[in-house]
C-alpha cells in the first residue's frame, strides 16, 4: 500500500529516520490514540433543575459532569408556578454542602429561560440527566427548542449510575410523605430535612436531643 506523506499525521503515524548498520532507512512510527482525560475543550456548563429535593440521582450526575466540563453551574429553578416542599434557599443549603466537595462545581438560582441563564453565564452546554427511555422524549423536547432558541448551546446527556435509573425527587418525596424508607435514595442531610419537614415528631425528637447535650 502506497501512503502519501501528508496523510501521516491523520493515520496517527510520523516518519522516522534510523541507521541500520551502514544503511540509512525510513520507519513509520506509530502514535497512540489515547486522549488525556479531562475535559476536551474548556465548556461551562449549566445542570438546570427544580432539585427538589437533591437526591443521590443528582449527584451521581454532578461528580460525572464535573469531570467533563471545566465548571459545572447546578442551576436551581426558581419557580413561582410550583409549590415546592423546599424553598429555593434550603435547597440552595443542601446543595452547597453536597457539592463542596467538587471543586469545579458551583450552585446558583434562576428564573426565565435555561438559554438565557445559560448565555448570562457564559455556558456552552445544558447538561441532562436520562435515567431510562421513558425521559427521552421530554428531554428531547427540551433540547430541541433549547437548541431553537440559541443554537449554539449544546444538550448534554449523560446516564446516572444504573441504581438511581428509577429515582426521581416526586417519588422521594411521595415516599417520605407517606413515611416509607428513603435511606440510600438521598443523601443523608437530605433524608434528615425530609423527616424534620414531614414529621413534626422527628423535629421535636432531635430539639431534644440537642438540648439533651447542652
Ligand atoms: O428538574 P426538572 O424539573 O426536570 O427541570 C426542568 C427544567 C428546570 C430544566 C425546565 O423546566 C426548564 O428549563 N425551565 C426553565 C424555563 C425554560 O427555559 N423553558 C423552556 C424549556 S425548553
Amino acid at each position: 500500500m502506497r501512503i502519501n506523506e501528508s496523510s501521516l499525521p491523520r493515520l496517527g503515524l510520523s516518519r522516522m529516520t534510523v541507521d541500520v548498520g551502514k544503511q540509512r532507512v525510513v520507519r513509520l512510527r506509530t502514535h497512540s490514540f489515547r486522549l488525556p482525560r479531562g475535559s476536551l475543550r474548556k465548556v461551562t456548563a449549566i445542570y438546570p433543575g427544580s432539585f427538589d429535593p437533591p437526591t443521590n440521582g443528582h449527584l451521581d450526575l454532578i461528580e460525572r459532569g464535573s469531570h467533563i466540563f471545566e465548571e459545572l453551574v447546578v442551576a436551581i429553578l426558581r419557580n413561582a408556578d410550583k409549590t415546592p416542599l423546599f424553598s429555593v434557599g434550603e435547597r440552595r443549603t443542601m446543595l452547597e454542602y453536597l457539592t463542596a466537595k467538587f471543586k469545579n462545581v458551583r450552585v446558583d438560582t434562576f428564573d426565565g429561560l435555561t438559554v438565557d441563564y445559560a448565555a448570562k453565564v457564559k455556558a456552552g452546554a445544558v447538561l441532562r440527566g436520562i435515567r431510562a427511555l421513558s425521559d427521552y422524549e421530554y428531554e428531547l423536547q427540551m433540547a430541541l427548542m433549547n437548541r431553537k432558541l440559541r443554537p449554539d448551546l449544546e444538550t448534554v446527556f449523560m446516564m446516572p449510575a444504573e441504581q438511581y435509573s428509577y429515582l426521581s425527587s416526586r417519588l422521594v418525596r411521595e415516599v417520605a410523605r407517606l413515611g416509607g424508607d428513603i435511606s440510600g435514595l438521598v443523601p443523608e442531610i437530605v433524608e434528615q430535612r425530609l423527616k424534620a419537614k414531614l414529621d413534626p415528631a422527628y423535629k421535636l425528637q432531635t430539639r431534644k436531643v440537642k438540648v439533651g447535650k447542652v
